[in-house]
């Protein structure tokens, strides 16, 4: 059975929770790798509509076992509320296990990112502020606390007297906020430690017992490909590696038991926060406001953050660099119907960068910002296609359309969703 890594190929928001939520079914375990509640995914299925932040989107189905990996960062009193949710409307959560090598966000880490952000001034990234970016800092630098530790009294204690001994000399002198009380904090997040103790084992055993049986494990990225610390638009990027790589790391599973990679995108492009964004169109752009959807369920707000998200062409030379830095096999283009209105649409196929032109993004920022892209135009298909389910269905454009996304990005096309549905998505191919 298969190993499959579900990621976004764009800069996040492409609707991968939409297309975890169709694809868990055939999932024994659906694993959330990386990133914490600075991800948002609305889910619409049977049971209602629902804006998950941590827990995987196979918590639908009762009969898969939903795994928050041990590459995430965990903000406890988001993921209780988001259980508790669950719960108020009848979902199990029984089979949902927490990694206890996954670390926590602490109140410190919403501070700093906050206050971080601020500073910055006209610099800022527009991180989400869920102190995402501080916690993984902490990790990396040793000085994290884990969700095992909210276990085991002792050792919280200890870690958060040490770490707060840190945190409140920068809180008071240098940020100058009032520092963070040792008592408050370890009483609360023994609390949170309690109420999530029935959720947070060693995932390691439940992951390789599975591989053993050989059963279908899902890798639910989070975010996506150009937000990737190391090969995105640095430094306007999240702190993990939303990729391919990253997924099997974070879930703690080899690379060489991946037998696939899908790349979710939609067919066309959205950003949220700052970074440069070559195919972004003009606020008052009347094609950026039918692409955007206000007042739609597929509007273009963020889940997390409530912020409007940029809106632009499809960007193709993001598309062929996200799927070989990830080796996307698959491609699952979302939100076509979208485009069911536009005359015109445009795709990037290359960049001009001053008398050249160039086939991948280039490496810093400043350059990225002086590239204008060179378009390739498609004629509309001006019908409605919500309820189309088979792709020879589609209008002849829209068929062209999507074929030459898959084309440019270099991937075969596994589905087409055309609307928040589960049910509104076009199967092309096996894809798990
Ligand atoms: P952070 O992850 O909160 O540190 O934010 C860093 C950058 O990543 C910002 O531009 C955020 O808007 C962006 N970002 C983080 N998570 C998501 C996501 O799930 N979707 C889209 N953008 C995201």
């Amino acid at each position: 059975m298969p190993v499959v890594a579900l990621i976004g190929a764009q800069w996040g928001d492409e609707g991968k929770g939409h297309i975890v939520d169709w694809l868990a079914s055939r999932a024994r375990l659906v694993v959330r790798c990386t990133g914490g509640n600075n991800a948002g995914h609305t889910v619409v299925n049977q049971y209602g509509t629902f804006k998950l932040h941590l827990i995987p989107s196979g918590i639908f189905d009762p009969n898969i076992v939903n795994i928050i990996g041990s590459g995430t960062v965990i903000d406890p009193e988001v993921l209780l509320q988001e259980i508790d949710a669950l719960r108020e409307r009848g979902i199990q959560t029984n089979k949902l296990f927490i990694s206890g090598r996954a670390h926590i966000i602490m109140p410190y880490h919403v501070l700093q990112d906050q206050i971080q952000e601020q500073a910055r001034g006209d610099a800022k990234i527009g991180t989400t502020g869920r102190g995402i970016g501080p916690t993984y800092a902490d990790k990396m630098n040793r000085n994290g606390i884990r969700a095992d530790d909210l276990l085991h009294e002792e050792t919280l204690l200890g870690r958060l007297r040490a770490v707060l001994e840190d945190k409140n000399q920068m809180l008071t002198k240098v940020y100058g906020v009032k520092p963070i009380s040792l008592h408050d904090t370890y009483l609360r997040y023994l609390d949170y430690g309690h109420r999530l103790a029935e959720h947070v084992v060693d995932v390691h055993p439940i992951l390789h017992r599975a591989l053993e049986k050989d059963l279908a494990i899902l890798l639910e990225g989070a975010q996506g490909a150009m937000l990737d610390i190391d090969h995105g638009t640095y430094p306007y990027v999240t702190s993990s590696p939303p990729g391919a790589a990253g997924a099997c790391q974070g879930a703690g599973i080899g690379p060489s038991k991946l037998n696939s990679v899908i790349g979710v995108c939609k067919a066309y492009t959205t950003r949220v926060g700052q970074g440069c964004f070559p195919t972004e169109l003009g606020k008052d752009d009347p094609e950026a406001a039918v692409l955007r959807q206000i007042g739609k369920p597929w509007a273009e707000v963020g889940t997390t953050t409530g912020r409007l998200r940029r809106i632009g062409w499809f960007d193709a030379v993001m598309g062929r660099y996200a799927a070989e830095i990830n080796g996307i096999d698959t491609l699952v283009i979302t939100k076509l119907d979208v485009l069911d209105s536009l005359p015109r649409i445009k795709v990037c196929v290359g960049y001009r960068l001053h008398d050249s032109v160039i086939e991948y993004p280039p490496m810093t920022v400043a350059v990225l910002e002086q590239v204008e892209p060179i378009y390739e135009e498609f004629s509309g298909w001006q019908t409605p296609t919500s309820d189309i389910r088979r792709f020879q269905d589609l209008p002849d454009e829209a068929q062209v359309y999507v074929a030459r996304l898959c084309q440019l990005v270099g991937a075969r096309l596994g589905a087409v969703s055309v609307g928040p549905e589960r049910e509104q998505m076009i199967k092309v191919a096996e894809i798990f």
